[in-house]
This record gives C-alpha cells, structure tokens and sequence, in this order.
C-alpha cells in the first residue's frame, strides 16, 4: 500500500451518502485494498449544513460549497452522490478536467450527459465509475465491461425500477387498483411525493440507456426509448401509469403478471442492425424468474453468444446496498482501475 492516502470529496449525504460516509469513516482498514492506496473522507458538500451536522457528520468536514471541495488541491477522488441534471453534471464534468476519478450513482447525468462525459474522462484519462447508477447494489455493469468481454451481447432486459414492481406486485398480490397502490406506495416510503420519474418509466429508461453503453457500446438517446405500449396491458399511457386492475387480472388468466420490462436488443436478422430499446408494462410468465422478481428487488437478464443467458439480481436500491457499489468502485480507483467501460471502445452514437 502506498503511504499516502487517497482523499475522498463526497458530494451528497442523503440515502446513499451517508451510507457511503459512514463506511469510510468507520472502517477504512477494510476500505484498503492490498495493492492500492488507502481511502480518506476529505469533505462532505450538502445544501443544508446544519441538518447534515445534526444527523452526525463530523461538523468539520461538511460544507455547503461542492464546486470549491472538487477544486481543492487536497481533494484526489469526487464521488457524486446528489442525483438529478445540475449541479450534479457541471461537479463531475469539473472534476474529470482537473484529472480527478469520480464515482457516481447517477443514472440520470449518464443517460442524459453520458457521451460529453465520456469523452472528457477519455481525453483526459481519467477513471469514471458507476456501476451504482444501475441496479443499485447489483454488479451488472462492471461484468458487462469485463467478464463477459468476450462475448457478443445480443439483448439485455430487466426489472430495473423498484418503485413500480413494488406497485404491480401489490396490485397483484392485493387486487387494489394502481391509485390505492400509489397512494400506499408513498405512505410507505416506496414512492416519493412526486412519483413521476418512476411510474412513467424514465428512471427505468435512464437506466437501460446506461445498460446500453456498456452492452452495445453506444448512448442511446432517452428519448429514442419508447415508454407508450401500443397494446396490451397499460396501453396508451407511460411507463405503468395505464395499468388497470383489468390488465392484472387478464395476466393472471394467463398464468401471467405483469412486470415494467427495459429492454434493449439488436435489431435484424444477423443482429446487426440498430438497437431497439423500450420500457414498457409486459407479462411475463408467473413463473419465470422476471416473474418471481417481486417488491423491491430488480433483475437484470443479458443474452450473449457464446455465453448464453446470464442474470443478476438483488436488492437495486437502499443506501446500504447502494453504497456497496459506490464502495467497490472506490476501491477499484483505489487500485488504480480505469473507468467502468474498462478496455472496451470508446462509445459511438446511436444507431
Ligand atoms: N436512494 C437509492 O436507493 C438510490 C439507489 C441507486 C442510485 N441512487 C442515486 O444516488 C444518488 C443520490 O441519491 P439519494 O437517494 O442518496 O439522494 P438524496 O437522499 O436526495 O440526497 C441528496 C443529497 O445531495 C445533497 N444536495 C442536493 N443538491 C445539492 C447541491 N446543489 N449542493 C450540494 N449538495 C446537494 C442533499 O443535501 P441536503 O441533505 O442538504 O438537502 C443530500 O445530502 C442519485 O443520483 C440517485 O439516483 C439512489
């Protein structure tokens, strides 16, 4: 191990970050990696400093100016944990010119930003990571850049919102319609105030636009993925915001239930045309594994020659398991690892 440590700005300390603070200030031994540099929290940036300092953060390290914690000489590594288009896009856009790795679990920056990002990480070579963007604590993306290398991807699909299979599985499981659910969804702490992102399915959408990257090498734009079905259940209306109690029940008759499937595969006979990709209310078989995937839990499932089919699952979100993936990242940076694309070419636009 080097002698000097690696100092951490962490940006955000809500569901994710502080998970991710109290892991690096509790146990950094176990955070050292055997053949890289120790990690160090070096700042804590939040908007509310008072409430960040009341819920424990060590008074000394929280500061409300992120843009100055990312510039500052002594900051080696950014990891982005605030979410959403702005200030979270312009933080690491900063951080990768100043040469400094950044670790994000943003899946909205990536989707929407993802190829400026790339190619400032790539000029400047420097690692970006996030493999907690998708699936939360689920690795998916990392063995897609390097395990399953070798491999030809024909598709990827997946349950990759929590929000809504928690909302089906209740519909399900209960026979309550899709408002009651909602409505019991927020009271819970399963869907938030504003349920929007979720239930219309651009959260999903965001994240198989990062699944994308790393299967076919190209950022879709999301926009190009579609979130109206023309047909069958929720028909007419996005993401699950047309699921009926009807649809439910007519799955059901089927030996069906009904799931948010995102999906993305190539296109053509030969698989080479362009990449078709989607995220809409299907049913899926009762008792297939997509169809047991119930509450919280996503799973993600890649077909790839010589391969075959592979599948991940578990908990895709929470702060603990979502810090488990940040963690990972770090100490991959830590080991001087690159960028989560890893060896794979640089990205092209979509086709
Ligand atoms: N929650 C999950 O289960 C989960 C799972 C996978 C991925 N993610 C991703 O992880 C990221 C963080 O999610 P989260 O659930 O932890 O969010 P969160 O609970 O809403 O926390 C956001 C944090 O960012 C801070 N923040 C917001 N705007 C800021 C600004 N302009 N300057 C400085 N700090 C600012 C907030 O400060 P204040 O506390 O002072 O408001 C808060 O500490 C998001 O990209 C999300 O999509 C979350």
């Amino acid at each position: 191990m080097s002698a000097a440590p690696l100092r951490v700005a962490l940006l955000g300390a809500g569901t994710v970050g502080r998970a991710v603070a109290r892991a690096l200030l509790e146990r950094p031994a176990e955070l050292a990696p055997t053949d890289g540099s120790s990690l160090e929290l070096a700042g804590i940036a939040v908007r509310d400093v008072e409430r960040a300092r009341a819920a424990g953060l060590p008074a000394g390290l929280v500061t409300d100016a992120p843009a100055h914690l990312v510039a500052a000489a002594d900051t080696d590594i950014v990891v982005e944990l605030i979410g959403g288009d702005e200030p979270a896009r312009t933080l690491i856009a900063a951080a990768l010119q100043a040469g400094k790795p950044v670790v994000t679990a943003n899946k909205h920056v990536l989707a929407h930003h993802g190829a400026e990002l790339e190619a400032i990480a790539r000029r400047t070579a420097t690692p970006l990571r996030f493999e907690a963007s998708v699936g939360g604590g689920i690795p998916v993306l990392g063995p897609l850049a390097t395990e399953l290398a070798g491999n030809r991807i024909s598709a990827v699909r997946g349950i990759v919102n929590g929000t809504t299979n928690y909302i089906l599985s209740a519909m399900t499981d209960d026979g309550s319609d899709y408002g009651t659910v909602v409505t019991a969804a927020q009271a819970a702490g399963y869907a938030e105030a504003d349920p929007a992102g979720d239930v219309e399915g651009q959260d999903a959408v965001n994240k198989l636009v990062v699944l994308a990257r790393l299967a076919f090498g190209c950022w879709l734009a999301p926009g190009a993925v579609a979130t109206i079905a023309a047909d069958g259940p929720g028909a007419g209306r996005p993401g699950i915001t047309g699921v009926t109690s009807a649809d439910i029940d007519a799955a059901r008759s089927a030996g069906g239930v009904v799931k948010l499937i995102a999906r993305a595969r190539r296109a053509g006979d030969a698989g080479s045309g362009p990449i078709v990709a989607d995220v809409l209310p299907t049913v899926v078989p009762a008792s297939s594994e997509l169809g047991r995937t119930g509450g919280v839990l996503n799973r993600i499932e890649v077909e790839a020659v010589p391969v075959g089919t592979v599948a991940f699952s578990g908990p895709g979100a929470g702060g603990d398991a979502t810090s488990s993936a940040v963690l990972g990242d770090l100490i991959a940076i830590a080991r001087g690892l690159g960028s989560t694309w890893a060896g794979l070419p640089p990205a092209t636009a979509a086709r």
